[in-house]
């Protein structure tokens, strides 16, 4: 079961077990990770689920897609590297370990 690691501007860590959760969102909601609000429950449509990849991730998790990149700049101006939409990244065992970070605001 792929463990995340949600940190958090304080650097508070908190590792989470992924369990059923389709994606890093559903993982920090479930278990009421501050600063992560999705509001629109992972439909692309509300930026609030922002996360900066760990630099030791960013090639594993990968890019945004084309829908995705367009809000992150949408909401921030530009694309920063390692920024995701967490609703937008799947839960798998190839993300055991991952370590996002969860930024001062959201969109
Ligand atoms: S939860 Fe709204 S875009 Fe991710």
């Amino acid at each position: 079961m792929p463990r995340i690691t949600f940190i958090q501007p304080d650097g508070s860590r908190t590792v989470l077990e992924a369990g059923e959760d389709p994606t890093v969102m559903h993982v920090g909601v479930r278990h009421n990770v501050a600063r992560l609000p999705a509001d629109c429950g992972g439909q692309l449509a509300c930026a609030s689920c922002m996360v900066d990849v760990a630099p030791a991730w960013i090639e594993c998790v990968g890019e945004p897609g084309p829908d995705e990149g367009d809000m992150i700049e949408d909401a921030l101006g530009s694309r920063p590297v390692g920024r995701r939409l967490s609703c937008q990244i799947q839960v798998s065992e190839a993300l055991d370990g991952l370590e996002v970070l969860v930024p001062e605001r959201q969109g």
